[in-house]
């Protein structure tokens, strides 16, 4: 028994020291960085005080201006650089990009083959396959994809005419609504669905979509493995996808290639091009062509990473613009005139003419960039010439975009709602990389036009038709999901809507 004990204490012991030391790695080169709590590293707050990219935020408006163009920094025990310099961020991104090629988040394509996005997988893989995917986001494939989104607008502003009056108007939730658009639009263009979320909130496609983004494979229990392990879990055969969200997604895009196939019907949309692909790899061109695996985890990540993230941005332009009724005067008024000008009609070249649309938008995604942090794994040593910018093999580096878009030096005032900050001469008169709502450099957002073409577009329409300000239900400040890692609203957004004669 007492061997049994000296042994666990011995086991203890050892890995008390193996953590102190790993967590001394910063003290010992010298770079500074707040003392990390023995288990939780600097992410004690996270994920139920504070948000992830908040944390990040502080730390590079605390050490921005050091003597170091990063911070030290610890998620759990994975060993973080934070960088608080514009001209590294600008290296990690682009110039010296292939040092920081992977974002080293767990993905297993054998074992859980929806994992393996274009999103998390590696090196000469992600390559190749980002390669395949960048002609299906041509502005081109943009135009073609246009009447479907514009579809689906009328059907939301078709929506939001049953829930509101001229005059006094109604409190309504706006997230939910312009959630179950971008849903339809993407579910429409990613898997050539009609899904029609708008007319049934409860649509198995939108419910599982949620799932997809909330529900762990393990009920949570070993995210800090999968996520601060991530090689060791592929190696362990662990899965992230539940197995419903996978048969449901596997089912869906199989039904959809073989209607396809054998009725010929072309949509114009992601699927077709994905499907393209497919056809290529049956007919031996592996070179060229896509696996079923490989287009299934494709379709997927076109759902979850462009749902989501643009019906948030959607709803934060919406609240902005509830609270700075002049902007939304004068956006109306761009919106009417252009449409004036196309037969009242939506048409691609007519959305792309609302330049004070774009700055709206621009403007909303650097007040709230919906993914507020970037991540790049370092695949090789980083030891450029000053020894000050070393960074080892294995370290994650964050950008911490919301830091950035926040730092008074950059914007002034960085509380204040203003889209004249992105007028072209203002954006040029800036240094690069200081807007990172889609990333930059070679692994930036593939899915970017298509993000900005659905949220202006639907914007367009419900401005137009709608007059939207705050109400005492408003929650101001906006309160955001502490636990989630996307920025999002708590408990939604509230506005009163007001139809407007036409
Ligand atoms: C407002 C809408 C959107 C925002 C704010 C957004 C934001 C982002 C951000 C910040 C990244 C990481 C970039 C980096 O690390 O440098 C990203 C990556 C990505 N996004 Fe988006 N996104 C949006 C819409 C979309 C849409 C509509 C799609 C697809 C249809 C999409 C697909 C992707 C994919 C596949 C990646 C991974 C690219 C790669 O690693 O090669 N996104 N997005």
């Amino acid at each position: 028994m007492s061997l049994l004990l000296s042994l666990v204490a011995l086991l203890v012991s050892l890995l008390l020291f193996v953590a102190r030391r790993r967590h001394g790695y910063w003290q010992r080169r010298g770079i500074p960085h707040d003392v990390p709590h023995p288990l939780y590293g600097n992410i004690k707050d996270w994920p139920k005080k504070r948000h992830i990219a908040k944390i990040f935020r502080d730390y590079y408006l605390k050490y921005k201006g050091s003597d170091y163009p990063f911070a030290g920094f610890f998620f759990f025990f994975t060993r973080t650089a934070v960088i608080t310099n514009l001209e590294l961020v600008k290296r990690v991104l682009i110039k010296d990009f292939n040092h920081f090629e992977n974002r080293g988040v767990f993905y297993n394509e054998i074992d859980d083959p929806l994992s393996a996005t274009v999103f998390s997988i590696e090196g000469q893989k992600w390559r190749h396959l980002r390669h395949k995917l960048t002609p299906t986001f041509t502005s081109g494939k943009m135009k073609n994809m246009f009447p479907i989104v514009v579809k689906v607008g009328e059907e939301m502003e078709k929506i939001f005419s049953g829930k509101t009056t001229s005059g006094q108007g109604q409190v309504l939730e706006i997230v939910d609504l312009v959630a179950r658009y971008t849903a339809d639009v993407i579910g429409n263009c990613a898997f050539g669905l009609n899904c029609n979320s708008l007319n049934n909130p409860r649509a198995d496609f939108v419910t599982i979509g949620k799932r997809a983004i909330t529900d762990r494979r393990y009920g949570g229990m070993l995210d800090f493995f999968l996520f601060g392990f991530p090689k060791l879990s592929r190696r362990l055969r662990l899965k992230l996808n539940v197995q419903e969200v996978e048969d449901f997604y596997t089912k869906i895009v199989r039904d959809t290639i073989d209607y396809r196939l054998k009725t010929k019907e072309k949509r114009h949309d992601f699927m077709d091009s994905l499907i393209e692909m497919y056809q290529k790899e049956q007919a031996g061109n592996s070179e060229d062509g896509l696996t079923f695996n490989e287009l299934l985890a494709q379709a997927f990540i076109f759902f979850v990473a462009g749902f989501e993230t643009s019906s948030t941005t959607m709803g934060f332009a919406l609240y902005e613009l509830a609270r700075n009724q002049d902007v939304q005067d004068r956006l109306r008024e761009e919106i009417t005139n252009v449409l004036g000008k196309h037969n009242n009609e939506f048409t691609y070249e007519g959305i792309k003419e609302m330049k004070y649309l774009e700055q709206v938008v621009m403007e909303t995604l650097r007040k709230y960039p919906v993914l507020a942090h970037l991540t790049r794994m370092t695949e090789t040593d980083f030891s450029p010439e000053d020894s000050k910018y070393f960074i080892a093999k294995g370290t994650i580096v964050v950008i911490p975009a919301l830091g950035i878009h926040y730092d008074s030096e950059i914007y002034p005032e960085p509380e204040k709602f203003k889209p004249e900050r992105f007028t072209e001469e203002a954006i040029a008169a800036r240094p690069a990389c200081t807007w990172l709502p889609f990333g930059e450099g070679p692994r930036n957002c593939i899915g970017l036009r298509f993000g900005l073409m659905q949220t202006c577009v639907g914007l367009a329409y419900l401005i137009r038709g709608y007059k939207f300000s705050v109400a005492p239900e408003t929650q101001i400040p906006m309160k955001v999901v502490v636990k989630s890692i996307l920025l999002s609203a708590e408990n939604g957004i509230l506005l009163r809507v007001e139809k407007l004669s036409k």
